[in-house]
């Protein structure tokens, strides 16, 4: 069972997918209560972040990964998967990121227990 004595306050680990069905170096779409997160394959590690562009929501698993870099298809913004920042707008607000857990080739999305994004 995944451990929660490392999550932030009210978060909880949430099965997002496999680990199996995410490219390495590539990206995945997953619906996750209500919430679309996207994972994105790095190196061996997974990454979580919102699947919303901070400019004006563009659907970033359309976009592009380079190593950690993450490029809008809209207006090409692009962020660091690994702590959602902005490093190049026209996006000037980080992208929301969620700690990731793997366990063999289950992947495992935290989420705060009582999510705002749910339901949109
Ligand atoms: S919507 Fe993503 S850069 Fe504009």
């Amino acid at each position: 069972m995944p451990r929660s004595d490392d999550l932030p306050d009210g978060h909880r680990f949430i099965p997002a997918a496999r680990l199996s069905d995410i490219p390495p170096g590539g990206l995945r779409r997953v619906a996750i209560e209500g919430r679309l997160i996207l994972l994105a394959s790095v190196a061996g590690g997974v990454f979580a972040v919102d699947d919303d562009c901070t400019h004006i929501s563009g659907p970033l698993d359309r976009g592009e990964l380079d190593g950690y870099t993450l490029t809008c298809p809209v207006h090409l913004a692009r962020f660091d998967v690994r702590d959602g920042s902005v490093l190049r707008g026209p996006a000037r607000d980080p992208l929301p990121t969620y700690p990731v857990r793997v366990e063999g080739d289950q992947v495992l999305v935290a989420l705060p227990d009582s999510d705002p994004g749910a339901g949109r």
